[in-house]
């Protein structure tokens, strides 16, 4: 495990340069103190309080019902675990669609009272106006464009997008537009690799993919799906790196039978 006592920060600066150098960029989410402390202490890039929040910490069904109130919670929580790792927060849904004094006061409202350091936004040319306006007060943008999760009721499924060349056109010039308005770097979730290499070669800012192929300049998987903690979610891009929901059931397994026959405490174990 790498260990960043006096590690230096990253910044957009910083990812830029990577991406420059053909270094690639690892992401994670983290929504809380403690596993934010571990993310950041192996040596992630960026941490993404993502509003995946809503699924694996809420138990919702979508990404739709977490609040703004609920991200800052969560971020200001890992903002405080991370020593090294851009803190990048979600906006969630209804906070920047279709109004962008609303989007710029809700990503202020991140930034004053989680700490975080950037925010990400669902979409491309439809929310240009906000994405726009929120640059333009100084704070760092990362787009994200393909599936998108706060649109599931208009896709009606969670399956890879752009494979129709109509689709996979617009998604070109999104990516270019948020580019070139200036967002540090983009998204692809679920769209087919060639596309998604494609663009990471034509476009400056680094592309971060989830299940969008390894020529992306970066990758993010959702915490709780790769370290096995969640279970019933296995698509074909989710690697697990662990099978912690397995290991956790045991241990307290192993607790609630210590206690019922009387194992737990033993004498070193209490005063
Ligand atoms: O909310 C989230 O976790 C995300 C990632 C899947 C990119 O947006």
């Amino acid at each position: 495990m790498s260990v960043h006592k006096q590690a230096k920060r990253i910044t957009t600066q910083v990812l830029a340069e990577m991406k420059a150098n053909g270094e690639r960029i690892a992401m994670l989410t983290a929504y809380d103190y403690s596993m934010a402390t571990i993310v950041d202490l192996a040596g992630v890039d960026i941490i993404l309080v993502g509003d995946s929040a809503s699924n694996v910490m809420a138990g919702h069904e979508t990404t739709l019902p977490i609040t703004l109130d609920q991200m800052i919670y969560h971020a200001s929580s890992v903002v405080r675990a991370a020593k090294r790792a851009l803190v990048v927060v979600d906006m969630p849904f209804g906070t920047y669609q279709g109004n962008s004094k609303e989007a710029l006061k809700s990503a202020i409202r991140i930034m004053k009272e989680s700490g975080g350091h950037a925010v990400k936004l669902e979409g491309g040319h439809e929310i240009r106006e906000s994405v726009e306006r929120i640059l333009s007060a100084g704070i760092p943008v990362m787009g994200h464009l393909g599936l998108t999760p706060q649109s599931i009721y208009k896709f009606g499924t969670y399956t890879v997008r752009a494979k129709e060349e109509m689709e996979a056109e617009q998604l070109r010039k999104d990516a270019k537009l948020l580019d070139e308005i200036g967002c540090f770097a983009v998204v692809f979730e679920k769209i087919p690799a060639g596309l998604a290499g494609e663009i990471s070669k034509s476009i400056h800012c680094p592309t971060i993919g989830i299940g969008a192929g390894g020529a992306c300049d970066g990758q993010v998987l959702v915490l709780h799906d790769m370290l096995g903690i969640t279970q019933e979610f296995s698509p074909r891009f989710l690697r697990r790196y662990g099978n912690m929901g397995e290991q956790m059931l045991s241990s307290i397994d192993q607790y609630v039978k210590d206690v019922r026959s009387r194992d737990f405490p033993n004498q070193d174990e209490q005063y």
